[in-house]
């Protein structure tokens, strides 16, 4: 694996590779690497010859009351696990790198509507930053393909409008929520939880699963939603959605729509750490 530590250095490896015809595979990270990363990295190798894997912390996408301090920086282990699961080329910006004019002073990219709802509506500004960035590593990168997990559902479709928008040539592929014993999605926030809130934060997936299954039976789905934010309430969660949105643009459901069509979506917090999780109605 060849680790680059700024974008001349990228460039300098990936140039020779891509004149000799090969497809470049993008994992974007902010490390702390988990069996949910690694995974996005076996779909990359699947479709492309060089994988390349970025490990940045950005700090726009975080709030200013958000845990961009504190969220937990892994360089050694996320190095040697990257090696281990077929990442070619590792590449590490610094902050100048991304931001030559300073979080503040840089160009934007906003994605608009899909990024008034949930996340977006609770997050203010956190999708400017994650498109913004995203973008700015794609123009370093330039792959063929990208990979992105399913957990961060409404990220993966800002990223998917953005890249349609902006007319990147990047196939966008979004990959299965990797998820604990207990029905957890794979987190690298998971490890802010003690082991009883880790256990009891495995009621998102369960309610998840029974919004899906209450919906498909024709419940309402105000109830479906009701009850599924009740029952994370006794599970000791601070629920901030517990939602049945359209699943291709997160828009609330027509009464006469399928539900087939619906994503479940949970934001809730358990002590000082958030989770999100989602489920689609119809996995195909
Ligand atoms: O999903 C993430 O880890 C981040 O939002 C991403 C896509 C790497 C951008 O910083």
């Amino acid at each position: 694996m060849r680790t680059c530590v700024s974008p001349a250095d990228l460039r300098a490896v990936l140039a020779p590779l891509r004149r000799e015809g090969r497809r470049v595979g993008f994992v974007p990270t902010m490390g702390n690497l988990h069996a949910g990363h690694y995974s996005l990295l076996a779909i990359a190798r699947a479709h492309a010859d060089v994988v390349v894997a970025s490990v940045f912390v950005n700090p726009t996408q975080f709030g200013p009351n958000e845990d961009f301090a504190r969220y937990p920086r892994t360089p050694e282990a996320d190095a040697t696990g990257l090696a281990g699961h077929g990442c070619d080329v590792l590449f590490l910006p610094g902050v100048d790198d991304l931001y030559p004019f300073g979080a503040q002073g840089s160009a934007k990219v906003s994605v608009p509507e899909i990024t008034d709802v949930l996340e977006g509506a609770i997050r203010p500004g956190h999708f400017d930053g994650v498109a913004t960035v995203v973008a700015k590593l794609f123009n370093l990168v330039q792959p063929d393909v990208a990979v992105f997990g399913r957990k961060d559902y409404q990220q993966l479709l800002v990223i998917r409008r953005m890249v349609r928008d902006l007319g990147y040539p990047i196939e966008i592929i979004g990959a299965p929520i990797v998820r604990e014993s207990n029905g957890l999605a794979m987190s690298s926030r998971n490890q802010y939880l003690d082991a009883a809130q880790r256990e009891r934060a495995g009621t998102i997936h369960a309610a998840l699963e029974r919004m899906r299954a209450a919906v498909l039976e024709g419940r309402a789905i105000a109830d479906v939603e009701t009850e599924a934010a009740t029952t994370l309430g006794h599970a000791g969660f601070v629920v901030d959605y517990a939602t049945l949105r359209n699943a291709g643009d997160l828009g609330e459901p027509a009464a006469d729509g399928s539900p087939q069509d619906l994503v479940a979506l949970i934001a809730a917090r358990m002590g000082t750490t958030r989770l999100i999780d989602n489920l689609l109605v119809n996995p195909a």
